[in-house]
C-alpha cells in the first residue's frame, strides 16, 4: 500500500478543506500530554462528518466514545446554533481530558459528555425520550458495535445518518476465521447490514493520515 502517497494527499485535502484551528490542534496535544491513546478521526473525517451533518440540517447528534472531544468538537460545530451534542465516554480520565477541551473550544453549552458504558446509558436515553437524534456516531469499543447500531435504530428516526468508525479495519475484515475482537465485532455489524432493510448503508473505505480503515455511512429509511 502507498501509504506515504495516502498521507501526502490526505494532508493536501485537509490543508485546502479542514484545517484545524488551535482547538483542535490543543485537543490532539491534550492526548499525548494524558497519556491517552492518538485514536480521533483525523481532519479530514472531522470534516467528513460535517458534511453529512450539515446536509441533514441537524440539530441533535449523538456520539458514542469521546475520547479527548476531538470528534465532539468537528461535531459541535457542524450542528444548528441551538443544537447539541450527547457525547457518552465509558472511561472518567478521557471525560475530563475530554470537558477540558470542550470547554476551551468554547463549546460546553452545545455539548453534554455522559460518563458511563454506552450499553448502560442507552436504554436510559430511550428511557428518557430526548431522541430521535439527528445525526449518530458510533466509535466507542468495538465488540458491541452491532448492539450499539441496534440502539441507534431505536434512538433515530427516518432520515437520521448513522457514521460508524474503524469497520474495516486495514483490511482484517476479510479473515473470517478473525480471533480479534475488534475484528469480530465489526464484521457482525457489517453482515448485519447486508440483511437489514430498515437503513440504506455503505461502507466507505479510508486512506491517509490514519491506519487504512472504513466507515459505515447509514441512512434510516
Ligand atoms: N470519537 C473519538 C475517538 C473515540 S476512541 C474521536 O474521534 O475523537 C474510543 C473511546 O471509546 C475511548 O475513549 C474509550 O474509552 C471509549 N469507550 C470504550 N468502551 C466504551 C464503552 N463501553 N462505553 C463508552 N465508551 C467507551
Ligand atoms: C481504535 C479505536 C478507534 O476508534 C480508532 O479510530 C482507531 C483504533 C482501537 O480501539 O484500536
Ligand atoms: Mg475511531
Amino acid at each position: 500500500m502507498n501509504t506515504e502517497l495516502f498521507s501526502k494527499v490526505d494532508n493536501y485535502i485537509s490543508s485546502l478543506l479542514a484545517v484545524e484551528d488551535e482547538a483542535l490542534k490543543n485537543t490532539i496535544a491534550s492526548l499525548n500530554n494524558n497519556r491517552i491513546p492518538q485514536q480521533s478521526i483525523s481532519p479530514n473525517q472531522g470534516k467528513f462528518l460535517q458534511v453529512l451533518i450539515k446536509a441533514c440540517n441537524a440539530k441533535n447528534a449523538l456520539e458514542l466514545g469521546t475520547l479527548g472531544g476531538y470528534s465532539t468538537i468537528w461535531i459541535a460545530r457542524a450542528l444548528a446554533e441551538d443544537g447539541k451534542v450527547i457525547t457518552l465516554e465509558f472511561d472518567e480520565h478521557h471525560a475530563k481530558v475530554a470537558q477540558e477541551n470542550i470547554d476551551n473550544a468554547g463549546l460546553s453549552h452545545k455539548v453534554e459528555i455522559m460518563v458511563g458504558k454506552a450499553l448502560d446509558i442507552l436504554p436510559s436515553l430511550i428511557a428518557d425520550q430526548i431522541a430521535p437524534f439527528d445525526f449518530i456516531f458510533i466509535d466507542a469499543d468495538k465488540p458491541p458495535y452491532a448492539k450499539y447500531f441496534e440502539f441507534a435504530l431505536k434512538l433515530a428516526r427516518k432520515g437520521t445518518i448513522i457514521v460508524c468508525d474503524n469497520v474495516i479495519r486495514e483490511g482484517k475484515v476479510l479473515d473470517k476465521n478473525s480471533d480479534d475482537e475488534k475484528v469480530k465485532g465489526v464484521q457482525i455489524l457489517n453482515e448485519m447490514l447486508s440483511e437489514n432493510n430498515k437503513v440504506t448503508s455503505i461502507i466507505l473505505q479510508t486512506v491517509g493520515v490514519k491506519e487504512y480503515d472504513g466507515m459505515v455511512v447509514a441512512v434510516v429509511n
